[in-house]
């Protein structure tokens, strides 16, 4: 049964559509989680030592982020998996035979491929940067993540890749939102309207919520 599912276009769609609002749940609560950075170092490292000590004393240390951390992956690589299978199918669906010049994806699945893609290095590298400190611009302090914070966008090349990898989560939330909705079922002709509103806002809010940081940093509001 779970096989027939998966193997269907229609099973891939829905595992997508539901990881991509599993992320996107995170996304928002990350957003927010964020902008403390302008209440100072001491909010915003308690609220960082709060996410390692939420649940305790049922939970011993760390063990809700770890469940956190395991959703996040399973849902990222369901949503490559599927992703990536859509599209060689699709590819595979073109009538090639006759026609001379391969024919173009539309530009929302060209947007989508790519912004997928600059996602997924950008995560790699943000953990990378802020979690474990591997490729840390400054001296990276663990417990300490305003500093950090403030390293990362104090370089011309943190606020670069940032900023815009913040633009084509911007992009890929607008239209993946909206194509999620349709593949759960909740479009129709008279909430289409709304529903292309939601996506739009949410997008916007998430990017402007997550690119406040950096501009904040640069403009020295935060320091
Ligand atoms: C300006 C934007 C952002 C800032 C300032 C920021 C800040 C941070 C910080 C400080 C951490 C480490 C938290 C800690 O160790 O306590 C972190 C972790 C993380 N961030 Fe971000 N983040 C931003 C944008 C994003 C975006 C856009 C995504 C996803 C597309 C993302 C996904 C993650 C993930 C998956 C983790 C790892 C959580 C963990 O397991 O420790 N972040 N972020």
């Amino acid at each position: 049964m779970a096989r027939t599912v998966w193997d269907s276009s229609v099973g891939k769609k829905t595992v997508m559509a539901v990881s991509g609002l599993i992320m996107l749940l995170y996304l928002v609560v990350h957003m927010i989680g964020n902008l403390k950075i302008f209440f100072g170092a001491g909010e915003f490292n308690h609220y960082a030592h709060w996410l390692r000590t939420v649940g305790e004393p049922f939970m011993h240390y760390e063990w809700t982020l770890w469940l956190i951390r395991i959703v996040l992956v399973v849902a990222a690589i369901a949503h490559a998996v599927s992703a990536y299978q859509l599209s060689r199918r699709d590819i595979r669906a073109r009538p090639s035979k006759y026609v001379h010049k391969k024919p173009r994806a539309t530009y929302a699945t060209r947007t989508m491929r790519w912004g997928g893609i600059i996602l997924g290095l950008f995560i790699v590298w943000h953990i990378l940067d802020l979690t474990t400190g591997t490729v840390h611009s400054g001296g990276f302090q663990e417990g300490h993540p305003y500093q950090n914070v403030v390293d990362t966008f104090s370089t011309w090349y943190g606020d670069t890749i940032y900023i815009v990898a913040m633009l084509a989560l911007g992009l890929h939330v607008r239209h993946g939102f909206w194509s999620a909705a349709q593949t759960l079922g909740a479009g129709s002709r008279s909430r289409d309207r709304a529903l292309k509103t939601v996506a739009n806002v949410l997008a916007l809010l998430l990017t402007a919520g997550f690119i406040a940081v950096p501009v904040g940093v640069m403009t020295g509001v935060v320091s």
